[in-house]
């Protein structure tokens, strides 16, 4: 059994006074609803981090950062460790999100190492995998998907993967509002779930959560999750709004996995 888990990624968005009334009106909408069966993960700016935690401490909801550095402390002025996360109340990280791959540099020896770093400190890592739109329409989902895993993963143990997540990120649907369809969602977990039985075994293949990220709605949540292979979802702009994102959550809680 795979808990399902969906979690908010709200990239560059909110001040500290915004992310504190997001996590005020997300706490009203929860209590309505019967959230025990999937975990919840809100990731907001660094600046915001210690304020949702304050905000949502005792309400089950998780907290996670958006990336971090994979040294534990030292002159790297920008950069934020996984000790500090973790000191701000992050349980979670999301790592190698497309964004950074594109924008920061983002390769899959940095993802590696910092998935290794998070682990160290006792983060769970969101790693996000996915291919682009040309590397798709190129017949090359599958081999950007093996190196993108492969990547992140060098030198893990199967103890270590298990404590990990794995988002499948469709670049093409980040932000676009063209999401996969359940069939492509599927066809890619699967692919991921079978990849992790070869290169590890068969527990890590059936535990792993395997997130679908790329425009996630409310009115897409329930046929996403209930593929067999897609275990929560990591949901961008749906997230910045108390309404559509507890309505995302409303849809997958009544997933039976
Ligand atoms: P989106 O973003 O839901 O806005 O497409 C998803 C993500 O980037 O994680």
């Amino acid at each position: 059994m795979r808990k399902i888990i969906i979690a908010g990624n709200w990239k560059m968005y909110k001040t500290i006074k915004e992310a504190i009334e997001l996590s005020n009106a997300l706490k009203r909408e929860f209590f309505k609803l019967d959230t025990q069966a999937i975990d919840i993960v809100l990731c907001p700016p660094f600046t915001a981090l210690s304020e949702v935690a304050e905000a949502v401490n005792e309400t089950g909801i998780k907290l996670g950062g958006q990336d971090l550095y994979w040294a534990g402390e030292g002159a790297f002025t920008g950069e934020v460790s996984g000790r500090m996360l973790r000191d701000a109340g992050c349980e979670f990280v999301i790592i190698g999100h497309s964004e950074r791959r594109q924008f920061f540099s983002e390769t899959n020896e940095s993802v590696n190492k910092k998935t290794k770093a998070a682990l160290e400190c006792g983060l769970t890592p969101i790693v996000c995998v996915g291919e682009r739109l040309d590397e798709r329409e190129a017949g090359k989902t599958f081999d950007v998907l093996r190196s993108h895993i492969e990547g992140a993963l060098t030198g893990l143990s199967a103890e270590d993967v298990l404590r990990i997540i794995i988002a499948y990120e469709p670049v093409w649907a980040i932000g676009t509002g063209k999401t996969a369809t359940p069939e492509q969602a599927q066809e890619a977990h699967k692919y991921i779930r079978d990849l992790l039985h070869k290169l590890y075994n068969q527990e890590v293949a059936q535990e792993v959560r395997i997130q679908y990220g790329g425009s996630v709605k409310p009115e897409n949540t329930a046929e996403l999750m209930n593929q067999p292979d897609v275990d929560g979802a990591l949901v961008g702009g749906a997230s910045l709004k108390a309404e559509s994102f507890s309505e995302i959550i409303k849809k997958a809680s009544e997933v039976l996995k």
